[in-house]
């Protein structure tokens, strides 16, 4: 797999980033085949989060001391563990009104640190946004952190393309980081009620920031590798069978899995894209990296996408 340079930090990612919201749902010895294969191919970004995985066995937690753990194990260096906090809220967690106050990520900070065994977090993102607070707190918040050496470079997720915007003019103003990578919903078939990166505007606005963008659902929960289009659900509209279709037709042309044209399709933005893959199946995930090797033309990228 390709490394790529995260730019204003000194990191380089894998193009494809290891989702870890369910793997360790699985017994071990089959998350670490997975984990296994991932790093066989080249891969060294993981995605976790304070409150991952809260709706599994093991509750929040689970994630980040299993990946830590699983690191250790393996004795893996030059890895990028990416994990997330102030989520607006987490089963039997505290619960806070005010999630991106600085004492609640402090906080989840502390307990991130403690479950993945390490003294800095090289990428922290924050879990989503609270348009209540001024961007100005927030950035000087995460810059004491900085500061503290408890974490290195920021990120946020869920957040609309105007606060990041503003926040990353902010930090410039006052010499402080800015975020260098947003993780929003994002995949070719557009969510029903939360668009993400689907919404033009978004889109638009990192073709012309060149931010780089970590799409969560990226395969839209395998709605491209279904048999059938699905009677109902989160991406059930017009559009997205109209996509569904198209996506089936490349992908005889092309002679690749209709998921992997989809997963080719983020691939081929501007602005750099690391999709966060989230299959717990072996098979599927060596199948997604392969992506990397399909070149679509521009037309049939757009035509993907609008016909
Ligand atoms: N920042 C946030 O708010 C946020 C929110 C959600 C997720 N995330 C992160 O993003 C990661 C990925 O998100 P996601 O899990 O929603 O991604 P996703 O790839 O859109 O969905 C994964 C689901 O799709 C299925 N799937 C994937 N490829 C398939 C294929 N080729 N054929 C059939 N089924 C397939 C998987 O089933 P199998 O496991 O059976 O393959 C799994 O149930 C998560 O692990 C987490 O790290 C972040």
């Amino acid at each position: 797999m390709k490394l790529h340079p995260l730019p204003g930090t000194d990191l380089h990612l894998s193009t494809f980033c290891c989702g870890l919201g369910d793997l360790f749902a699985l017994p071990q010895d089959e998350s670490d085949n997975l984990l296994d294969a991932y790093i066989a191919a080249g891969g060294n970004f993981f995605d976790t989060a304070h409150m991952y995985s809260h709706w599994l066995p093991g509750g929040n937690g689970l994630s980040e001391i299993s990946i830590g753990d699983y690191v250790r194990r393996r004795g893996l260096k030059d890895i990028t563990i990416a994990t997330k906090g102030g989520a607006k809220s987490s089963w039997r967690y505290r619960k806070v009104d005010h999630y991106l106050s600085p004492g609640r990520i402090a906080a989840d900070i502390d307990d991130s640190l403690a479950r993945l065994e390490c003294d800095t977090i090289s990428l922290y993102y924050l879990h989503g946004d609270d348009d209540r607070v001024p961007v100005a707190e927030i950035m000087d918040m995460l810059h004491a952190e900085i500061k503290l050496g408890r974490i290195r470079y920021l990120a946020a997720s869920n957040w609309p393309v105007q606060r990041l915007a503003a926040a990353n003019e902010y930090a410039r103003a006052k010499n402080l980081q800015p975020f260098v990578l947003s993780s929003p919903r994002w995949s070719l078939a557009a969510h029903k009620i939360r668009p993400g990166l689907n919404a033009p505007e978004e889109a638009a606005w990192h073709r012309q920031t060149l931010l780089p963008v970590a799409p969560y659902c990226p395969t839209a929960k395998g709605l491209f590798a279904a048999e059938s289009f699905p009677a109902e659900g989160d991406y059930n509209t017009p559009e997205n069978h109209q996509r569904w279709n198209r996506v089936r037709e490349l992908a005889h042309k092309h002679h690749v899995t209709p998921n992997q044209i989809a997963l080719a399709w983020l691939l081929n933005h501007p602005f750099p894209v690391f999709p966060i893959l989230g299959t717990k199946n072996t098979d599927r995930l060596k199948e997604a990296l392969d992506t990397q090797q399909i070149q679509l033309t521009q037309p049939e990228l757009a035509w993907l996408d609008h016909g």
